[in-house]
């Protein structure tokens, strides 16, 4: 790996600075608290993730303030209208976040060290961050999928392909979904880089877009789910699950619970501070078990990830009946 130039250690304290403002004003106007300093999103990922079959959640903000039993259930009934004005408000952050190129790598992992532009080695780094979560994914899978050979798999918010550049050699083929065509852009040069061809990159545009997903053996997504109204999170959850094959089995990180956290779409709408940054949001724990349920799927495992900016959340492990 090479070494890191002082100036982008400057660069990413500015940025970083930034992101902190950012949720610390979000998590002053969505849970009510003071602005108090937090760590940024996703600071942890690819490093910190609990082992599986850990429990327990360590949170960077204060742990105790996190109630798992606090919001049971959120009534996720929303016109088609108002899925769709939630959906493009979520997806024009990420779209213009990634139209910066010296943002492309920090929003993912909101680490100093990735702020600005990386060369091939910073690149290469960035990259092999993702190797310890896809090893877990894999034990996950080991433990799970019953298909004979390589899977065909999907990784939902592919990002810069992170998780992706490190999955596709276990699998037959790896569909790479986005929404951000500019990120979806850069995962095609990152798999170009790493010479691997057996990708294929799908740009979505809308919640409809979930139903005509390729139907897998896996799923996984990681550090996607977080960033979606809770209405919109409910939706890809079912089109995840629909794209499974029977005895297909998805690994999907979703939070479970904030603190006092609580959402109201037409607030959310209303008001211009939403959507303007990157957010976090929350899918309880019995809404996840309805849509499983309705999916034709069992919860068959569930392993802390750990918390970012008070939000504890955990990679559900899905598996769709078989036959
Ligand atoms: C924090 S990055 C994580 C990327 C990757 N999963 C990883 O762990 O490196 C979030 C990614 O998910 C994408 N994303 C978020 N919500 C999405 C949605 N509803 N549909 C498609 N992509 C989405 C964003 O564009 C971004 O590329």
């Amino acid at each position: 790996m090479g070494g890191v130039a002082g100036s982008r250690w400057n660069e990413g304290d500015r940025m970083a600075q930034k992101t902190r403002a950012g949720l610390a004003g979000l998590l002053d106007r969505m849970f009510g608290r003071g602005a108090a300093p937090v760590e940024p999103a996703d600071a942890t990922a690819g490093s910190g993730a609990a082992e599986a079959g850990q429990g327990g959640g360590a949170c960077a903000a204060d742990p105790h303030d996190i109630h798992l039993d606090t919001l049971q259930y959120l009534d996720l009934t929303e016109a088609p209208e108002v899925l769709a004005a939630l959906y493009e408000k979520t997806a024009t952050y990420w779209r213009n976040v990634a139209s910066d190129p010296e943002e492309m790598y920090f929003s993912v992992i909101t680490d100093p060290q990735f702020a600005g532009l990386l060369d091939h080695d910073m690149r290469a780094f960035f990259l092999s961050t993702g190797a310890h979560d896809i090893d877990r994914v894999q034990s996950i899978l080991d433990r799970w999928l019953m298909t004979e050979g390589k899977p065909v798999m999907l990784d939902f918010g592919v990002g810069v392909g992170r998780l992706a550049c490190n999955a596709a050699p276990l699998a037959e083929r790896l569909h790479a979904v986005d929404f951000s065509r500019a990120h979806l852009d850069e995962a095609k040069v990152n798999a170009e880089m790493l010479g691997l061809t057996n990708m294929e990159f799908i740009a979505v545009d809308g919640l409809d877009d979930m139903e005509a997903l390729p139907k897998v053996d896996a799923v996984y997504s990681l550090l996607v789910l977080q960033h979606n109204t809770p209405p919109v999170m409910a939706r890809l959850l079912r089109g995840l699950l629909a794209a499974l094959n029977p005895g297909g089995v998805a690994v999907i990180h979703i939070p479970l619970a904030s603190i006092n956290y609580q959402f109201d779409a037409a607030t959310y709408l209303d008001s211009p501070e939403f959507g303007a940054q990157m957010e976090m949001h929350v899918l309880p724990r019995n809404n996840l078990n309805e849509i499983a349920d309705q999916a034709g799927c069992d919860v068959v495992a569930s392993y802390s990830h750990g918390g970012t900016v008070g939000l504890y959340s955990e990679w559900v492990t899905f598996r769709k009946l078989a036959g």
